[in-house]
């Protein structure tokens, strides 16, 4: 019986004579049950829980004592101060050993265990000292998974946070701080989301956001894109088969709503949802379950649908390519994600959060934006949004080194071509931006590398060319951040 542990009691008594009862009834286990204190009121007791934290296990305590503070009152209290310590309650006799609702309050309030003393003359015993001793140690065990489960609840959450603090949504513009709100809402509830918005809006974002500030936190996040699924595998990749439902189904197959039973399943496009499962699909958002192919009972599921698109799904309604009774379903909440050229005082922080995390990534100092280059970015249109400024700020880290100018944007813009002098021009501007050696240094040997690079036909000739064994080569271009 839980070799090697010491169980800590918080004896909760005010007759002495009781006192005296309960420790010889733990006498047997006293070198593995230890009465830390005894305390002859309630208040005091919850005095010393709050002194002493995590410092006792099972807490022991008479119903009716003197005080005030008593009874199931003080069980609530001890319980909110630590939900994890399990408590007995003994109560006397007189206090109907057969009262079934009278035990039913006090596990309600939040006792683990009751038991009634013996009558006055028994002095060995408090109660059948078995069944005392017992509670005892299951309580110590229940204590030991009740605090095992905070410990992995908190470790949860932490692992949430960090996912939140990745998949953060930027930007200070009311634009985007009105979309925080709807979502902080919209998370509180469990009602189907469809979230409209150009490509690269950040559609996706916005639906883990949702889905990992919501209770099904720690459930799974299923995202499915219904666009590049073909239409006749769309059943079997949502409600899954049983094998032997069709030449070829050797073994069953979880489909995407059971993987995301009690979380969230994100029907990414949602717009090229083929008719037959558009069908299948209302039906599960109607009766909560799914019928699996070559089952006969259907399977009960919860899941939150979240589903995005850029189409005008209304339009699609109206020619009856997309069904309207499903458009309703999903369309229970709406987000509007705001496309970039509606929120362009965000684009300079934009620019600096992603500029500093893919230099980091690629280990480099972070160049200067020009005045001029920055004007540029801002007045862009951004038809691909939020994405589009990522992969442009890619491009220019790839073709700039210490300074983005304006000449560099409209070269990654796509607006003009490099000319041949500028394409691995040194440019050491007029002086007033001097790098240290080191930073030069990589810069010189980044655009050799590359301007050898773009004169090779393979990575080997590129290597041979340098003078360098291919290792070195490629450890020197991962070094350089050059793929
Ligand atoms: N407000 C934002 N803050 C930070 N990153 C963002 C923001 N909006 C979009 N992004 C980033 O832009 C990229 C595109 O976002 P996402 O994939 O969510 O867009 P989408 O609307 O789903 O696009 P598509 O319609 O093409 O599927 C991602 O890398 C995402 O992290
Ligand atoms: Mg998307």
């Amino acid at each position: 019986m839980l070799e090697g542990t010491i169980i800590q009691v918080l004896l909760i008594e005010d007759e002495d004579y009781d006192v005296r009862r309960v420790m010889n009834t733990i006498e047997p286990f006293r070198d593995r049950i230890v009465v830390r204190d005894v305390v002859a009121d309630g208040n005091r007791a919850l005095a010393l829980l709050r002194e002493q934290p995590d410092s006792y296990d099972v807490v022991i305590m008479d119903f009716q004592i003197a005080g005030g503070l008593m009874g199931e009152e003080l069980i609530r209290g001890i319980k909110a101060l630590d939900s994890t310590l399990q408590i007995i309650v003994i109560t006397k006799m007189t206090i109907n050993i057969t009262d079934f609702n009278f035990a039913n309050r006090l596990i309600g309030a939040g006792a683990f265990w009751y038991g009634t003393k013996y009558p006055v003359d028994i002095e060995d015993y408090i109660y059948q000292p078995t069944d005392f001793l017992l509670s005892i140690f299951n309580a110590y065990q229940k204590k030991e998974l009740e605090t095992e489960r905070r410990r992995s609840t908190r470790k949860f959450a932490r692992t949430i946070d960090r996912l939140l603090e990745q998949k953060q949504l930027l930007g200070t513009s009311p634009a985007i701080q009105d979309l925080l709100r709807q979502i902080r809402k919209i998370a509180e509830t469990s009602a189907n989301v469809l979230i409209t918005g150009l490509s690269g809006t950040g559609k996706e974002l916005v639906a883990q956001n949702i889905h990992y500030l919501s209770q099904r936190k720690f459930e799974n996040f299923v995202p499915i894109n219904c666009g590049s699924i073909p239409a006749e595998l769309m059943e079997s990749e949502l409600f899954g088969y049983e094998k032997g439902a069709f030449t070829g189904a050797s073994t069953k197959k979880r489909g995407l709503f059971e993987v995301a039973n009690h979380g969230t399943l994100f029907l990414d496009e949602v717009g090229e949802l083929p008719p037959p499962a558009q069908v299948k699909l209302l039906r599960v958002l109607q009766e909560g379950e799914i019928e699996k192919i070559g089952r006969t009972d259907k399977i009960k599921v919860d899941v939150r649908i979240i589903a995005a698109t850029n189409k005008d799904l209304g339009a699609e309604v109206s020619t009856k390519r997309f069904r309207e009774d499903l458009f309703y379903r999903l369309n229970v909440v709406r987000i509007d994600v705001p496309a970039l050229r509606d929120h362009r005082e965000d684009i300079p922080g934009y620019i600096d959060h992603f500029l500093a995390v893919f230099c980091e990534e690629a280990n480099r100092p972070i160049p200067e934006v020009e005045p001029a280059a920055l004007k540029t970015i801002v007045a862009c249109e951004w038809p691909g949004n939020v994405r589009e400024l990522k992969n442009v700020l890619q491009r220019l880290l790839f073709a700039s080194d210490a300074r983005i100018t304006a000449a560099d944007v409209e070269i990654a813009l796509g607006r003009r071509a490099r000319k041949p002098e500028e394409e691995f021009a040194l440019r050491l501007g007029n002086g007033e931006a001097i790098v240290p050696w080191r930073q030069m240094e990589r810069t010189l040997r980044e655009k050799y590398f590359r301007f050898v690079r773009m004169r090779s036909a393979s990575d080997a000739e590129a290597a041979k060319k340098l003078g360098l064994a291919p290792p070195n080569y490629h450890r020197m271009c991962k070094e350089l951040g050059i793929k």
